[in-house]
C-alpha cells in the first residue's frame, strides 16, 4: 500500500521520511513535484499542498493535479494536514479536530474531474466524506502524540486568501461549522472521485475572526504550527503505521477517474 501525505501550511518538508527522492509527475492538469520515501514502515509520497517553498495561495492550488498525481503514483490512502480557525470556544488553539463533515463556501475552484462529455454526468456520494478508517487512525495517533484531538467536526472551506469577517464566522457557526480553513475543498471531493481514502487532521491555530478580540495574522497561524511541528510529525508517522493495509471502507467504490487506464 502506498500512502500519501498532503502537507498544508507549516508542514512543507518531507522531514518525516527516510531515503527521500523527488519525483515530477505529469498530469492532465500540469506537473506536480512530490517527495517519495519511507515512513511509519511504509512507502510514502509527500506532497506539499502549496508547492515546494509555500508559494501557491489556497485559491490557486492546483487541487486536481495534486490528487491526480497521487492517484497516478498508486496511492490509495491519503492524510492531509490543515491549519484552521476555531468557531467554538471548546476547540482551542493547539488542539486537533479529526473532521467528519464539510461545508463548501469556495467560489472559483475547479472542483471535479467529471466535466461531462464522454464521461457522462456523475454524482458521487458524500454521506461519509472522510474515510472512517483513516479518521480512526488519526485519532489514535494524535492521542499517542500528546495532541488533544476531537472526534468529528464540520470544516467550512472559504475561498480566501482573505480571512473571514466576524459576520461570516457567526453565519458559519449557525450553519453548523466548527472550524474554518481555505484548502480542504475541493481536495476531499477530488480524493473521493479518484477512489482514494482521505482523512484530515485540522490543527486549530487561532480563534476565528471576531472571537479573539483582535485582528488575525498569517504569522500567528505559522507560529502555532511551528510550535506543534514535532508532535504533528509524530502523529503523521504513527497514523501511517496504524492504518490497516487492507481497506475495509467504502472510499474506493466510486466511478473512477476519466481516462483511467
Ligand atoms: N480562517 C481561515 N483559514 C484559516 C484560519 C482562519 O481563521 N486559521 C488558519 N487557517
Amino acid at each position: 500500500m502506498l500512502f500519501g501525505i498532503i502537507g498544508g501550511s507549516g508542514l512543507y518538508d518531507p522531514e518525516i521520511l527516510e531515503e527521500v527522492k523527488t519525483e515530477n509527475v505529469a498530469t492532465p492538469f500540469g506537473e506536480v513535484d512530490v517527495y517519495r520515501g519511507r515512513g511509519g514502515g511504509r512507502e510514502v509520497v509527500f506532497l506539499p499542498r502549496h508547492g515546494p517553498g509555500h508559494t501557491v495561495p489556497p485559491h490557486l492550488v492546483n487541487y486536481r493535479a495534486n490528487i491526480w498525481a497521487l492517484w497516478k503514483l498508486g496511492v490509495s490512502r491519503v492524510i492531509a494536514t490543515a491549519a484552521v480557525g476555531s468557531l467554538r470556544r471548546r476547540l482551542r488553539p493547539g488542539e486537533a479536530v479529526i473532521v467528519d463533515q464539510f461545508l463548501d463556501f469556495t467560489k472559483s475552484r475547479p472542483s471535479t474531474f467529471f466535466t461531462g462529455g464522454a464521461y457522462g454526468v456523475v454524482h458521487v456520494d458524500y454521506t461519509e466524506p472522510y474515510c472512517a478508517e483513516v479518521r480512526r487512525a488519526l485519532l489514535a495517533a494524535a492521542r499517542e502524540a500528546g495532541i488533544v484531538a476531537h472526534d468529528g467536526g464540520c470544516y467550512v472551506c472559504t475561498e480566501g486568501p482573505r480571512f473571514e469577517t466576524p459576520a461570516e464566522i457567526r453565519m458559519f457557526a449557525r450553519l453548523g461549522a466548527d472550524v474554518v480553513g481555505m484548502t480542504g475543498v475541493p481536495e476531499v471531493v477530488l480524493a473521493r472521485e479518484a477512489g482514494l481514502c482521505y482523512g484530515t487532521v485540522a490543527v486549530v491555530t487561532n480563534y476565528a475572526a471576531g472571537m479573539a478580540g483582535r485582528p488575525l495574522s498569517h504569522q500567528e497561524v505559522l507560529d502555532l504550527m511551528a510550535e506543534n511541528t514535532t508532535r504533528l510529525r509524530k502523529l503523521l508517522v504513527r497514523t501511517v503505521e496504524l492504518v490497516p493495509a487492507e481497506r475495509n471502507c467504502r472510499c474506493g467504490g466510486g466511478p473512477g477517474l476519466p481516462g483511467m487506464e
